[in-house]
């Protein structure tokens, strides 16, 4: 890759992966790796950053890596963490704060004509977040900006590219914070501006080409936004040779199978439908546990996917909609080194026996990043903006076992709460939402006469990443008009909820 890359050296913020974002919206590429694993290709990064950290550094030696060969050599961004680290082990002081240091702060600088503030007033709003601070700073600590509760805000080195705050620029409070990471990346470190969605479409499409050549590739399409992004990319790279099986788990929303599949066909992709509704009611049936139903639901991806790929001659690729967050190495709470990887594909787990290579083209990127590039390659910005949907489906939004009909019942009124929130302009303001069938009948009364049946909860959230959420406040008279839509429509429901819930401690979906 001909781009300037910056190091962001993980110390377990929750904020990493947040300012590896913020960096990335300045159209410059970076990387999270663990603290105590610094790449042996240090030289191909043209700046670090240190992140902030759950630790003191007054506690835990474990988080002390040598940074001789980054010091000073390179320009280095410290930040909460990262600046204590600096002051504690160069010669300064870092003791508990006295007083609380979370939330909104003001700028005060004491060195104005820094390039380091450039574009930035005096007084500009910062975020703290942190309980130790730094009483005094390292040897050859120049100090920039004050905040009325922090002394030392902000200080760089003398006689280094080395810079550092206490504050976190990367999170959305702090006003500047964009304006600070440009600064100390484009004019002090000198970074080029050059990582954009179309020069990584450019760039991808090559690296494809190159890698796979003439070979045929095999891909599972989801209906997902990840999926379609590494399909639209992979044949722009390889057209025909990329082959994309869209299977109907019987599970997906109503008319979605259809839809999606024409939306598929209309973009060009090499795209067979298998519609394995039946397959997989029958792997399902009399099945009531969350974790049973998962695996049965992924077992049967697993045999039509493969019984399909076995009906394609000669593939020797599986392209996966794998992006950034899933191979982030995460530092672990316990501030050693994780071993663990998230992965939550829907299509991994193949057989053995398939013995294909892997190409994953999203790899790189964020989810932000996905919907960018596929705008850039001209994708609908309808299916670029939809909800995140689960892989088992509606699966685990029935309660208990499945059978066909609940399986109706739920699409109907998925349907009636989902195209209302469109209607109404409100589908864009959600992060996720869905209905859940519940597995309790209740008494009603319909004209004259008692009902005992079905109720449905519905669930609308916020979040960024589906880690945490928070209910949506919506409209009571869009929840009035829904509810009554839901009960004089969809057959054999008689009670709808709307869940108030919070994640943590509740989560986003009921099973
Ligand atoms: P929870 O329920 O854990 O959901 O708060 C967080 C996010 O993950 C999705 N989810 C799944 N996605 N397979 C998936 O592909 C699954 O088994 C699964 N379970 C939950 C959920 O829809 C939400 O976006």
């Amino acid at each position: 890759m001909q781009h300037d890359k910056v190091l962001i050296l993980d110390f377990g913020s929750q904020y990493t992966q947040l300012i590896a974002r913020r960096v990335r919206e300045l159209n410059i590429y970076s990387e999270i790796h663990p603290f105590n694993k610094i790449p042996t290709n240090i030289e191909e990064y043209k700046a670090v950053i240190l992140s902030g950290s759950p630790f003191s550094v007054r506690g835990d030696e474990a988080l002390h890596p040598d940074l001789s060969k980054i010091r000073g050599v390179k320009p280095m961004l410290a930040v909460c963490y990262g600046a204590q680290y600096l002051a504690h082990f160069s010669g300064g002081e870092v003791a508990p704060s006295n007083t609380r240091e979370y939330g909104r702060a003001n700028l005060s600088f004491i060195q104005k004509s820094e390039p380091f503030f450039a574009h930035v007033t005096d007084g500009s709003q910062v975020w703290m977040s942190h309980s130790d601070t730094i009483k005094h700073l390292p040897t050859n600590g120049v100090l920039l900006a004050s905040t009325h509760d922090v002394e030392n805000a902000a200080f760089k080195i003398e006689g280094e590219a080395t810079y550092a705050i206490q504050f976190h620029p990367e999170v959305y409070h702090s006003t500047d914070g964009k304006q600070i990471l440009e600064n100390f990346l484009v004019t002090i470190a000198d970074i080029k501006q050059d990582w954009t969605p179309d020069s990584f479409v450019e760039e991808t499409v090559d690296a494809i080409q190159e890698k796979v050549g003439n070979d045929k590739v095999v891909l599972g399409l989801s209906g997902g936004v990840d999926s379609t992004v590494a399909a639209v990319l992979l044949n722009k790279a390889i057209g025909k040779n990329l082959y994309c099986i869209f299977v109907n788990n019987g599970l997906l929303r109503k008319n979605e199978f259809e839809s999606v599949l024409n939306q598929y066909e209309g973009m060009g992709l090499n795209v067979k439908g298998v519609d394995a509704s039946d397959r997989f009611l029958a792997a399902l049936k009399g099945i009531e546990d969350p974790e049973k139903k998962r695996k049965a639901i992924g077992n049967s991806f697993i045999e039509v996917f493969d019984d399909e790929a076995h009906k394609l001659e000669d593939v020797k690729w599986l392209a996966q909609g794998t992006i950034y967050p899933d191979v982030i190495e995460s530092v672990s709470a316990t501030g050693g080194p994780s071993a663990t990887i998230k992965s939550h594909h829907n299509v991994g787990g193949l057989p053995d026996f398939m013995k294909l290579k892997i190409v994953e083209p999203l790899r790189a990127i964020f989810k932000d990043e996905v919907r960018r590039v596929g705008a850039t390659l001209g994708i609908d910005p309808e299916l670029l903006g939809r909800h995140p949907f689960p892989g088992p489906g509606l699966g685990i939004r029935i309660l208990g076992d499945i059978t066909a009909e609940k399986v109706r019942i739920l699409q109907e009124v998925d349907a009636i709460f989902i195209n209302g929130l469109k209607e109404w302009g409100l589908y864009d303001k959600v992060w996720q939402a869905g209905a859940m069938l519940l597995p309790v009948n209740s008494v009603g009364v319909m004209g004259d006469e008692r009902t005992y049946e079905k109720c449905v909860a519905l669930r609308a959230v916020e979040s960024t990443d589906g880690m945490t959420a928070d209910w949506v406040n919506l409209p009571y008279e869009f929840l009035q008009k829904t509810s009554n839509d839901i009960i004089n429509k969809v057959k054999g429901v008689n009670r709808v909820v709307y869940d108030i819930s919070s994640k943590p401690p509740a989560t986003i979906e009921w099973e």
